[in-house]
């Protein structure tokens, strides 16, 4: 999502007659997206802010994102910065650069009613795969998330908008879109549309080859968008269902509001839907009070599943979230043995699902270069990341075998052009 939000300040700027700088040593502004999500991405944005400083040019600095939404005038004490603007408020990005120009104060974390959509440029030029937000905030409150707190409560864009939007992405040049949203499968509308029926309204799109959706939420898992993995042709398969971990007693700390056991009935379900389907989630080792049995839990749950790929994280305290506060913080330590040993299983995992994709053709979407001479990288259906020669422009579609499988990657050989 920070991507996304990326681009439409690029998007932003560039309307106000600004072009994208070489690197930032040679930049006049520097608009710094940041994430608040583990203590690791907050303190990132003040060494940046520090190695900015020291090159000569000393550019204008704004920090935007959720580090900004979340410490605000912190940051103008804590560093030498000059606009400090949060997620739902970068509309207002050139009108804060403006006032600090004239040596105004500049910041503005305001959530306003109306959503900043509405306030920005149309979408220009870009890549064969494209990012759309749909849907933004969260009201789950998971004990150790500053999610619900710094992008605020769950808005889901209206339709319209989102398939003008998803229209001028496919003008401008993409093939494939990826709906964003922290709970993007809690999307909906006055009328109950779902997001299966915004993925419907996409699939009628002309040019646009392939569907994509993240970052889900078990419970908001609903019938029509699992039907929708068999039906919808140009949805790929795909699935990022966190999960956090596999013991009930820590899923109930985190106030997940679902079980091990009603998460693998929804796979079940997904996989009865559409068998092939690459599945994703994301993990957090290490929550205040986990066992050695409760962390095993989460190893036989990774094991039950059989993960595509997966995200892995060490329990990262939040300042304002209950589990900060919790009893039994686990020792760094603990943690790190831990995530070591969820991650080489993981890994084995990934390695195993590349490995069950050797010797398939399958359609991959051309993205970009590659390092070697005639080399081209694009992505497989189940979103692996594959290598080959090829004389296929960006944005193709062909049809590749995969010769060979490596654990983050695959190579293959043309094998003829998919059909628009
Ligand atoms: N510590 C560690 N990981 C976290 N995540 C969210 N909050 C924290 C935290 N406090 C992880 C979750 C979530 C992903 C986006 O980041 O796994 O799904
Ligand atoms: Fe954070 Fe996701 Fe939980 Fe919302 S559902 S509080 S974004 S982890």
């Amino acid at each position: 999502m920070n991507v996304y939000d990326g681009e439409r300040m690029a998007e932003l700027m560039a309307a106000q007659g600004l072009t994208a700088a070489a690197d930032a040593g040679s930049a006049d502004l520097v608009v710094l997206n940041t994430c608040h999500i583990r203590e690791k991405a907050t303190e990132k944005v003040y060494s940046d802010i520090g190695r900015l400083r020291k090159h000569g040019k000393d550019p204008m600095i704004a920090v935007a994102g959720c580090v900004a939404q979340a410490e605000g005038e912190e940051i103008v004490r804590r560093a030498k910065v000059d606009v400090v603007v949060g997620p739902q408020a970068y509309h207002n990005l050139p009108q804060l650069v403006a006032d600090a120009a004239a040596g105004k104060a500049a910041l503005d974390t305001d959530m306003p009613i109306a959503s900043k959509f509405g306030a920005l440029p149309r979408r220009r030029k870009v890549g064969p795969s494209a990012f759309l937000t749909v849907q933004e905030g969260c009201d789950k409150f998971c004990t150790y998330c500053v999610v619900p707190y710094t992008r605020g409560a769950e808005v889901s864009r209206p339709f319209a908008a989102i398939v003008d939007e998803a229209k001028a992405l496919v003008d401008a040049g993409a093939r494939e879109i990826t709906l964003l949203g922290q709970n993007v499968n809690a999307w909906d509308d006055a009328e109950g549309t779902g997001l299966h029926g915004l993925i419907a309204a996409l699939d009628r799109i002309e040019g646009l080859a392939r569907i994509r959706y993240t970052t889900s939420h078990p419970n908001d898992m609903r019938e029509g968008l699992i039907r929708a993995h068999a039906e919808v042709e140009k949805l790929m398969p795909f699935l990022h269902l966190p999960v956090q971990s596999g013991s009930d007693r820590v899923l109930k700390a985190m106030n997940r509001s679902h079980s091990r056991d009603s998460y693998l009935r929804i796979l079940d379900r997904v996989r009865a839907a559409r068998p092939d389907i690459a599945l994703s989630g994301d993990f957090i080792v290490g929550f205040p009070g986990e066992t050695d049995a409760e962390f095993e839990a989460t190893l036989s749950l990774v094991d039950a599943v059989g993960y595509a790929q997966c995200f892995s994280f060490k329990y990262s305290p939040r300042p304002g979230t209950p589990a900060a506060d919790m009893a039994d913080q686990i020792a760094a330590e603990v943690m790190d043995e831990r995530l070591q040993r969820l991650q080489a299983s993981l890994n084995r995992h990934q390695a195993a699902f590349n490995a069950a994709t050797a010797g398939r053709t399958c359609p991959v979407l051309i993205e970009r270069t590659g390092k070697l001479p005639g080399q081209m990288l694009g992505k497989s259906p189940w979103l692996q990341s594959v290598h080959l020669l090829t004389d296929a422009k960006i944005g193709d579609l062909i049809d590749v075998e995969i010769v060979r499988a490596d654990p983050n990657s695959l190579s293959g050989v043309q094998r003829a052009r998919v059909a628009a």
